[in-house]
């Protein structure tokens, strides 16, 4: 009798546990579960806002409403490429248009298109190869300091390719002040203009997808690049009243590519149009395109070996341009 009662309570402590088991396996099922119901429904939300804003452009923000209406964007560059399409597309969302450039027959030409959408223009001559001062800046913002800028658009660059060592020294220089000193100096004497505004201001910089590929050939080029990229995105960092963006695309189609076209080359009413519509979703930095993001993304997980390999071959390609 002792024996069965043994083996009874044996079997009864048996089943027990497996019961235990079973609803500890259960319980364990169940967190995995909600667990990866969680991240599904997170990436699904995210997948899901991302549709919205690409679908619905007014649930982005409005720019003349944010940055003021009739106010004024400053362009530099803006005589050419990249630079005369922000003024236009601007200019197309009823913003006033100060370009800096080097060129005045040039720049009278862009103004004059500009007034077509109903839009006060200006230039200001400044050859950004020569500024090295801070009395060249000064100049500049003497003529502007009247307007009520809300958008400065620190576009103007230049691009010298060669082996390094056979480079000129005077092109070197060049490109540290048309591209990074220009970005800088722009940034620094309209700063207190923007942030004291009522409305809210943008500061959008074309910097380079170089700035993450730093390429042989463009040595100089790139180093700028990743200047001005560092720049604008640490300025965004604790920036409340104005809205920087830094550009990081690859090839644009424009003079500084020999005007070349290709499916991996964008045109500029489309680079122009996307940077726009990333500063209207409230980011700090954009691609240009969903391409050039995947591309670059791509090469930044590959192995130290290949990419390397890849940015020699990217710089071989920009010489030849
Ligand atoms: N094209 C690309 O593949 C690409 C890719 C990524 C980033 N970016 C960047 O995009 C920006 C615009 O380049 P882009 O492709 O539009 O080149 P672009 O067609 O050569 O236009 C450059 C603009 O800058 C002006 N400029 C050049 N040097 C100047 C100087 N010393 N002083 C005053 N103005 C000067 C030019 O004036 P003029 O009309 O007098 O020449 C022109 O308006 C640059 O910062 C470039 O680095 C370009």
């Amino acid at each position: 009798m002792e024996l069965v009662k043994k083996g009874f309570s044996v079997l009864v402590s048996i089943h027990s546990k497996l019961i235990h088991k079973y609803y500890q396996h259960l319980y364990r099922k169940r967190k995995l579960r909600i667990f990866f119901m969680g991240i599904g429904s997170l990436y699904l939300l995210r997948r899901l806002s991302q549709l919205a804003m690409a679908l619905a452009p007014s649930i982005r923000r409005n720019m003349t409403a944010r940055y003021g209406e009739e106010s004024w964007a400053v362009v530099t560059g803006g005589s050419d490429g990249i630079g005369k399409e922000f003024c236009i597309q601007l200019a197309k969302q009823k913003f006033n248009i100060a370009i800096i450039g080097r060129n005045a027959k040039k720049m009278d030409q862009v103004c004059l298109e500009l007034q077509g959408f109903g839009v006060q223009t200006k230039f200001v001559v400044a050859d950004f190869n020569e500024g090295h001062t801070v009395e060249f800046y000064n100049k500049i913002y003497e003529q502007l300091e009247y307007l009520d800028i809300s958008i400065l658009v620190n576009n103007v660059g230049a691009a010298e390719a060669g082996q390094f060592e056979q480079t000129k020294m005077e092109d070197s220089l060049m490109m540290l002040r048309v591209n990074a000193l220009s970005t800088l100096m722009m940034t620094r004497i309209l700063i207190s203009k923007l942030q004291n505004r009522e409305k809210k201001s943008a500061v959008i910089t074309v910097s380079s997808g170089l700035a993450y590929l730093p390429c042989p050939f463009v040595s100089v080029y790139s180093g700028t690049k990743a200047f001005t990229n560092y720049f604008t995105q640490s300025l965004a960092l604790t920036s409340k009243k104005i809205d920087f963006l830094s550009a990081t695309s690859l090839g644009v189609s424009t003079k500084m590519l020999g005007n070349r076209k290709g499916p991996n080359i964008l045109e500029t009413n489309e680079f122009v149009k996307n940077v726009i519509n990333d500063l209207r979703q409230g980011k700090t930095h954009s691609f240009g395109c969903q391409r050039h993001k995947r591309f670059i993304n791509h090469l930044l997980w590959r192995n130290q070996n290949f990419r390397n390999q890849a940015k020699i071959q990217i710089g071989h390609n920009l010489m030849n341009c």
